[in-house]
């Protein structure tokens, strides 16, 4: 081995030996900020930044509609196709979403109901199974009363999925004759909420 060879083994081995250096004292710290971040609680201030103004979040569409006007709430149209893909997607965020308080299946029972001095209603009442599709995309993106609104998480291709899931789950407590005939055909039984009234 000649000379050269043996400094660039002894510099190889010195730089190394730097990189493993794995002890939390640092005699140099070059960029303090990294080494020592500071620890903040998740809800403290300054835990949750602000946007920076101006800017808007991924996939955000501003939603134009007041509260109040109902009327342009219900001439809003379902822009998705009833297939069982967009049905999955639709159970997927109401399960993640909606059910902790309206229930699994809309009965108002979910496992943050008993908590609620107001109770979450049945998603299968008369007066739901009526209101157009375009309502319940507004309630579920405005909120109503303690029920808060979700335009701001869930993007409104998934809220309109959620509300085609909200009319499978209102057609599996209120099924049409030709539901259970099709069901019998099938040789499965018919759903234990036949027996609901609302
Ligand atoms: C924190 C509990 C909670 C969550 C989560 C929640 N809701 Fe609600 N929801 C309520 C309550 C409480 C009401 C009744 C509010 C009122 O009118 O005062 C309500 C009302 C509604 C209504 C109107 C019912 C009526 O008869 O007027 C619809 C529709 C609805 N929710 C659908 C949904 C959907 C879909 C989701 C998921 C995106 C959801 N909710 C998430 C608690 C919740």
């Amino acid at each position: 081995m000649n000379k050269g060879m043996l400094h660039m083994l002894v510099l190889a081995v010195g730089l190394l030996g730097a990189g493993c250096d794995r002890s939390n004292i640092r005699k140099i710290e070059y960029m303090p900020d990294m080494y020592r971040s500071a620890a903040v609680k998740a809800q403290e201030p300054g835990a949750v930044r602000l946007p920076p103004e101006g800017t808007v979040p991924r996939n955000y569409e501003p939603y134009h509609i007041a509260w109040e006007d109902t009327l342009s709430a219900d001439a809003q149209l379902n822009p998705l196709p009833r297939t069982m893909e967009v049905l999955r997607v639709g159970q997927r965020y109401y399960n993640i979403y909606c059910g902790v308080c309206h229930g699994p299946q809309g009965d108002g029972d979910g496992p943050v109901a008993p908590r609620m001095t107001v109770k979450p209603p049945v998603l299968y009442s008369s007066k739901l199974r009526r209101w157009p599709d375009g309502r319940l995309f507004h309630t579920i993106t405005l909120g109503q009363g303690n029920m808060p609104g979700y335009g701001y998480a869930i993007t409104p291709e998934k809220r309109w999925a959620i509300v085609h899931y909200v009319r499978a789950l209102q057609r599996a407590a209120f099924p049409t004759p030709e539901d259970l005939q099709e069901m019998e055909a099938l040789g499965l039984s018919p759903p234990a909420q036949t027996t609901r009234t609302e």
